[in-house]
């Protein structure tokens, strides 16, 4: 199998957790043969050619962030100047984000499959997972242990062609934390969390309380 692999995210690949998270993920999805070839969307002067290797496979791969609850813009610009295929190729996405739980993935999953159907593509799963914020502040043990599982999920992709195994189900973890745990970071949010934004608010000058609503 060979896999065209697009990272989605707006930052630059140096800096994309997304990226970080695919070298692991290729690591694994290569050890018995598979073969791919990557593009980033944040490269704008590559679209041309990430077109072309799109109308070229027939195996994508589209990984991806999460933003504001949402697909970056910067992918859905990208996305909004291919043309629907309708001859066989397949499309998976690996979903990635910063908070924790998987709930607030799932939206975004929906939409991936919505967009899998409108480029005339079977939709072959998402991998969705979060707690990834810290990859690009932290190296070491602690992100190479967090990012190696996806060594795995790279296996499965390479022995299923899809992301709907029962590990890859179970890689994404919690769905909801349990309500406890839900009371207590709501409080954090609101006491710790709000007095951090507000001295960030302050160290920038800002006169105005962080609710301040003018319109
Ligand atoms: C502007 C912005 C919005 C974000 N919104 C979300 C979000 O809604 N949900 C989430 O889980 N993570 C969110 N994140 C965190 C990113 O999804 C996370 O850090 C991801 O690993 C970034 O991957 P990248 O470096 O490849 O872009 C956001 C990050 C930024 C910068």
């Amino acid at each position: 199998m060979h896999v065209l692999i697009i990272n989605g995210s707006p930052r630059v690949k140096k800096y994309s957790n997304t990226n970080a998270i695919l070298e692991k993920f290729t690591e694994g999805l290569c050890e018995n043969g598979t073969t791919f070839e990557q593009f980033e969307i944040s490269d704008r002067d590559s679209w041309d050619r990430i077109r072309e290797a799109y109308y070229r496979n027939t195996e994508i791969l589209i990984a991806l962030p999460l933003y504001v609850e949402c697909v970056p813009g910067l992918m859905m610009e990208f996305l909004e100047t291919l043309t629907p295929k309708g001859d066989g190729s397949r499309m998976s996405f690996l979903l990635q984000g910063g908070f924790i739980e998987g709930v607030q993935l799932r939206c975004g999953e929906a939409y991936l499959k919505i967009i899998a159907d409108k480029l005339g593509c079977e939709y072959m799963g998402t991998l969705v997972k979060g707690d990834n914020f810290l990859i690009r502040f932290f190296k070491g043990e602690w992100i190479d242990e967090k990012v190696s599982a996806y060594a795995d999920m790279g296996r499965e992709f390479a022995a299923n062609g899809n992301f709907d195994s029962k590990a890859c189900k179970k890689f994404t973890g919690h769905e909801k934390f349990p309500l406890p745990v839900r009371i207590h970071v709501g409080h954090i949010l609101s006491t710790q969390a709000a007095k951090g934004f507000e001295m960030i608010a302050e160290a920038h000058e800002c006169d105005k309380p962080l609710d301040y609503k003018p319109y």
